[in-house]
Protein backbone atom coordinates (compact mmCIF):
# COMPACT_ATOMS: atom_id res chain seq x y z
CA UNK A 1 0.00 0.00 0.00
CA UNK A 2 1.15 3.42 -0.99
CA UNK A 3 -0.69 6.65 1.04
CA UNK A 4 0.30 9.85 -0.77
CA UNK A 5 -0.54 12.90 1.51
CA UNK A 6 -1.13 16.22 -0.20
CA UNK A 7 -1.24 19.09 2.50
CA UNK A 8 0.40 22.52 3.52
CA UNK A 9 1.78 21.32 7.03
CA UNK A 10 3.60 18.06 5.88
CA UNK A 11 5.42 18.70 9.28
CA UNK A 12 1.75 17.90 10.89
CA UNK A 13 2.52 14.29 10.11
CA UNK A 14 6.03 13.90 12.13
CA UNK A 15 4.49 11.81 15.06
CA UNK A 16 2.40 9.74 13.13
CA UNK A 17 5.36 8.99 11.43
CA UNK A 18 7.14 7.80 14.55
CA UNK A 19 4.39 5.39 15.44
CA UNK A 20 5.15 1.78 15.88
CA UNK A 21 2.34 0.61 13.92
CA UNK A 22 3.49 3.08 10.88
CA UNK A 23 7.25 2.31 11.16
CA UNK A 24 6.46 -1.74 11.12
CA UNK A 25 4.30 -0.77 8.14
CA UNK A 26 6.86 1.19 6.47
CA UNK A 27 9.41 -1.94 7.55
CA UNK A 28 7.15 -4.43 5.52
CA UNK A 29 7.30 -2.27 2.12
CA UNK A 30 4.48 0.17 2.78
CA UNK A 31 4.55 3.30 2.22
CA UNK A 32 3.50 6.89 3.33
CA UNK A 33 4.57 10.00 1.81
CA UNK A 34 3.75 13.98 2.47
CA UNK A 35 3.30 16.23 -0.87
CA UNK A 36 3.31 19.72 0.02
CA UNK A 37 1.33 21.64 -2.50
CA UNK A 38 3.43 25.04 -2.05
CA UNK A 39 6.52 22.86 -3.95
CA UNK A 40 4.42 22.81 -6.82
CA UNK A 41 2.27 26.10 -7.21
CA UNK A 42 3.21 27.68 -9.98
CA UNK A 43 2.07 31.01 -8.21
CA UNK A 44 4.53 33.95 -6.96
CA UNK A 45 5.51 34.18 -3.12
CA UNK A 46 4.28 30.23 -2.60
CA UNK A 47 0.82 31.39 -3.17
CA UNK A 48 -1.84 28.25 -2.86
CA UNK A 49 -5.31 29.98 -2.04
CA UNK A 50 -6.99 33.04 -2.77
CA UNK A 51 -10.03 34.82 -1.77
CA UNK A 52 -13.95 33.10 -2.27
CA UNK A 53 -15.51 34.83 -5.52
CA UNK A 54 -18.79 36.44 -4.63
CA UNK A 55 -17.08 37.22 -1.39
CA UNK A 56 -17.10 35.92 1.85
CA UNK A 57 -14.62 34.79 5.02
CA UNK A 58 -11.43 32.56 4.54
CA UNK A 59 -9.37 31.59 1.74
CA UNK A 60 -9.68 28.73 -0.72
CA UNK A 61 -7.32 26.35 -1.63
CA UNK A 62 -6.40 26.79 -5.91
CA UNK A 63 -7.63 24.46 -8.32
CA UNK A 64 -4.43 25.06 -10.19
CA UNK A 65 -2.11 24.67 -7.66
CA UNK A 66 -3.44 21.06 -6.85
CA UNK A 67 -3.20 20.51 -10.17
CA UNK A 68 0.42 21.14 -10.60
CA UNK A 69 0.86 19.19 -7.42
CA UNK A 70 -1.18 16.47 -8.69
CA UNK A 71 0.67 16.53 -12.08
CA UNK A 72 4.18 16.62 -10.83
CA UNK A 73 3.70 13.62 -8.52
CA UNK A 74 2.18 11.07 -11.30
CA UNK A 75 3.10 12.68 -14.14
CA UNK A 76 -0.54 12.61 -15.93
CA UNK A 77 -3.66 14.76 -15.50
CA UNK A 78 -5.54 14.43 -12.13
CA UNK A 79 -8.76 14.32 -14.33
CA UNK A 80 -7.21 10.44 -15.74
CA UNK A 81 -5.26 9.94 -12.16
CA UNK A 82 -9.11 9.57 -10.21
CA UNK A 83 -9.92 6.66 -12.86
CA UNK A 84 -7.04 4.72 -11.33
CA UNK A 85 -6.49 5.31 -7.65
CA UNK A 86 -8.72 6.62 -5.08
CA UNK A 87 -8.41 10.36 -5.05
CA UNK A 88 -10.08 11.10 -1.65
CA UNK A 89 -10.57 14.68 -0.41
CA UNK A 90 -11.07 15.30 3.46
CA UNK A 91 -13.69 17.06 3.80
CA UNK A 92 -16.54 17.28 6.54
CA UNK A 93 -19.34 16.63 4.61
CA UNK A 94 -17.97 13.66 2.82
CA UNK A 95 -18.55 9.62 3.67
CA UNK A 96 -18.35 9.26 7.06
CA UNK A 97 -15.27 7.13 8.37
CA UNK A 98 -16.19 3.58 9.99
CA UNK A 99 -14.51 0.27 10.03
CA UNK A 100 -16.36 -0.84 6.56
CA UNK A 101 -14.56 2.00 4.37
CA UNK A 102 -11.28 1.51 6.56
CA UNK A 103 -11.14 -1.99 5.87
CA UNK A 104 -12.04 -1.25 1.76
CA UNK A 105 -9.27 1.33 1.53
CA UNK A 106 -7.02 -0.88 3.53
CA UNK A 107 -7.21 -3.35 0.63
CA UNK A 108 -5.96 -0.68 -1.76
CA UNK A 109 -2.97 -0.65 -3.56
CA UNK A 110 -2.33 2.83 -3.23
CA UNK A 111 -5.15 6.04 -2.04
CA UNK A 112 -4.22 9.94 -2.48
CA UNK A 113 -5.31 11.86 0.04
CA UNK A 114 -6.15 15.76 -0.31
CA UNK A 115 -6.14 17.88 3.03
CA UNK A 116 -7.89 21.28 3.00
CA UNK A 117 -7.31 24.29 4.25
CA UNK A 118 -9.17 27.60 5.34
CA UNK A 119 -12.19 27.49 3.76
CA UNK A 120 -11.80 24.29 1.74
CA UNK A 121 -11.26 23.45 -1.58
CA UNK A 122 -12.25 25.08 -4.80
CA UNK A 123 -15.35 23.15 -5.71
CA UNK A 124 -13.69 22.15 -9.05
CA UNK A 125 -10.97 19.88 -7.47
CA UNK A 126 -13.47 18.18 -5.44
CA UNK A 127 -15.61 17.53 -9.09
CA UNK A 128 -12.81 16.68 -11.40
CA UNK A 129 -9.88 15.66 -9.13
CA UNK A 130 -11.44 13.64 -6.34
CA UNK A 131 -13.10 10.33 -6.75
CA UNK A 132 -14.73 10.63 -3.30
CA UNK A 133 -14.88 12.69 -0.01
CA UNK A 134 -14.42 11.91 3.36
CA UNK A 135 -15.24 12.94 6.91
CA UNK A 136 -14.15 11.72 10.37
CA UNK A 137 -17.32 13.48 11.93
CA UNK A 138 -19.84 15.93 11.86
CA UNK A 139 -17.59 18.84 12.93
CA UNK A 140 -15.27 21.02 10.98
CA UNK A 141 -11.44 21.15 12.18
CA UNK A 142 -9.24 24.18 10.96
CA UNK A 143 -7.93 21.90 8.29
CA UNK A 144 -7.88 18.60 6.89
CA UNK A 145 -4.25 17.41 7.83
CA UNK A 146 -5.84 15.63 11.94
CA UNK A 147 -8.61 13.64 9.42
CA UNK A 148 -5.48 12.36 7.15
CA UNK A 149 -3.58 11.28 9.93
CA UNK A 150 -6.98 9.70 11.54
CA UNK A 151 -7.35 8.02 7.81
CA UNK A 152 -3.81 7.09 7.58
CA UNK A 153 -3.76 5.58 11.29
CA UNK A 154 -6.91 3.64 11.11
CA UNK A 155 -5.93 2.01 7.67
CA UNK A 156 -2.12 1.76 8.43
CA UNK A 157 -3.04 -0.08 11.68
CA UNK A 158 -4.78 -3.18 9.58
CA UNK A 159 -1.66 -3.91 7.19
CA UNK A 160 -0.25 -7.40 8.04
CA UNK A 161 2.66 -6.99 10.28
CA UNK A 162 1.93 -3.42 11.49
CA UNK A 163 0.55 -4.71 14.98
CA UNK A 164 2.54 -6.98 16.97
CA UNK A 165 -0.23 -9.33 17.56
CA UNK A 166 -2.03 -9.95 14.57
CA UNK A 167 -5.31 -10.44 16.60
CA UNK A 168 -5.60 -6.65 17.71
CA UNK A 169 -6.87 -5.73 14.42
CA UNK A 170 -9.12 -8.98 14.18
CA UNK A 171 -11.46 -8.72 16.81
CA UNK A 172 -11.88 -5.55 17.70
CA UNK A 173 -14.60 -2.57 18.23
CA UNK A 174 -17.07 -3.00 15.03
CA UNK A 175 -14.96 -6.08 13.08
CA UNK A 176 -16.47 -8.23 11.02
CA UNK A 177 -15.51 -10.48 13.97
CA UNK A 178 -17.63 -9.25 16.15
CA UNK A 179 -20.16 -8.51 13.38
CA UNK A 180 -19.22 -4.93 13.66
CA UNK A 181 -20.25 -4.89 17.63
CA UNK A 182 -18.53 -2.71 20.01
CA UNK A 183 -15.71 -4.77 21.59
CA UNK A 184 -16.00 -6.16 24.85
CA UNK A 185 -14.20 -4.88 28.11
CA UNK A 186 -10.62 -5.74 28.95
CA UNK A 187 -8.60 -6.00 32.18
CA UNK A 188 -5.11 -6.13 33.65
CA UNK A 189 -3.15 -6.85 37.14
CA UNK A 190 -4.03 -5.97 39.50
CA UNK A 191 -6.92 -8.43 39.71
CA UNK A 192 -8.35 -6.16 42.36
CA UNK A 193 -7.69 -2.13 42.58
CA UNK A 194 -10.05 -0.05 45.67
CA UNK A 195 -12.25 -3.19 46.06
CA UNK A 196 -13.05 -3.34 42.20
CA UNK A 197 -12.47 -6.41 41.22
CA UNK A 198 -12.24 -8.24 37.51
CA UNK A 199 -15.38 -10.27 36.84
CA UNK A 200 -14.11 -14.01 38.08
CA UNK A 201 -14.97 -15.73 34.90
CA UNK A 202 -12.13 -13.76 33.37
CA UNK A 203 -9.74 -15.32 36.21
CA UNK A 204 -10.97 -18.76 35.49
CA UNK A 205 -9.08 -20.05 32.71
CA UNK A 206 -12.67 -21.54 30.98
CA UNK A 207 -12.13 -20.30 27.04
CA UNK A 208 -15.35 -20.78 26.11
CA UNK A 209 -16.85 -19.27 29.04
CA UNK A 210 -14.72 -16.53 28.72
CA UNK A 211 -15.63 -16.23 24.57
CA UNK A 212 -19.49 -16.36 25.68
CA UNK A 213 -19.23 -13.93 28.69
CA UNK A 214 -16.97 -11.37 25.79
CA UNK A 215 -19.71 -12.09 23.03
CA UNK A 216 -22.43 -11.12 25.83
CA UNK A 217 -20.56 -7.59 26.69
CA UNK A 218 -20.26 -7.08 23.42
CA UNK A 219 -24.10 -7.26 22.53
CA UNK A 220 -24.82 -5.28 25.87
CA UNK A 221 -22.39 -2.58 24.51
CA UNK A 222 -23.84 -2.37 21.06
CA UNK A 223 -27.75 -1.99 22.69
CA UNK A 224 -25.88 0.97 24.50
CA UNK A 225 -24.53 2.56 21.82
CA UNK A 226 -28.15 1.88 19.60
CA UNK A 227 -29.93 3.97 22.56
CA UNK A 228 -27.02 6.84 22.42
CA UNK A 229 -27.47 7.17 19.05
CA UNK A 230 -31.14 7.59 19.25
CA UNK A 231 -31.04 9.97 21.91
CA UNK A 232 -28.36 12.45 19.35
CA UNK A 233 -29.91 14.28 16.31
CA UNK A 234 -29.75 11.52 13.59
CA UNK A 235 -27.32 13.08 11.46
CA UNK A 236 -24.73 11.40 12.54
CA UNK A 237 -26.48 8.25 10.84
CA UNK A 238 -26.22 9.92 7.02
CA UNK A 239 -23.91 8.66 4.87
CA UNK A 240 -22.58 12.06 2.90
CA UNK A 241 -21.02 12.00 -0.04
CA UNK A 242 -19.33 10.37 -3.21
CA UNK A 243 -18.84 12.38 -5.89
CA UNK A 244 -20.05 11.56 -9.67
N1 LIG B 1 -11.63 18.90 7.40
C1 LIG B 1 -12.13 19.71 8.37
N2 LIG B 1 -12.95 19.04 9.18
C2 LIG B 1 -12.98 17.76 8.73
C3 LIG B 1 -13.66 16.59 9.14
N3 LIG B 1 -14.48 16.59 10.19
N4 LIG B 1 -13.46 15.46 8.43
C4 LIG B 1 -12.66 15.46 7.36
N5 LIG B 1 -11.98 16.54 6.92
C5 LIG B 1 -12.14 17.68 7.59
Amino acid sequence: MRIDVFTLFPEAFAWLLSQRHVTNAIGAGHELRCVNYRDHTPLSGGQVDDTPFGGGAGMVLRVDVVEAALRATYGEDPVALRERRRVIALDPAGQLLDDGLVDELTAEPALTLLSGRYEGFDERILEHFCSERVSIGRYVLAGGELAAMVLCDAVLRKLPGALGDERSAREESFSAALQGRPEYPHYTRPAEHRGWRVPDVLLSGHHARIAEWRAERSRARAGEAAQSLGRGSGAELSSGGSLP
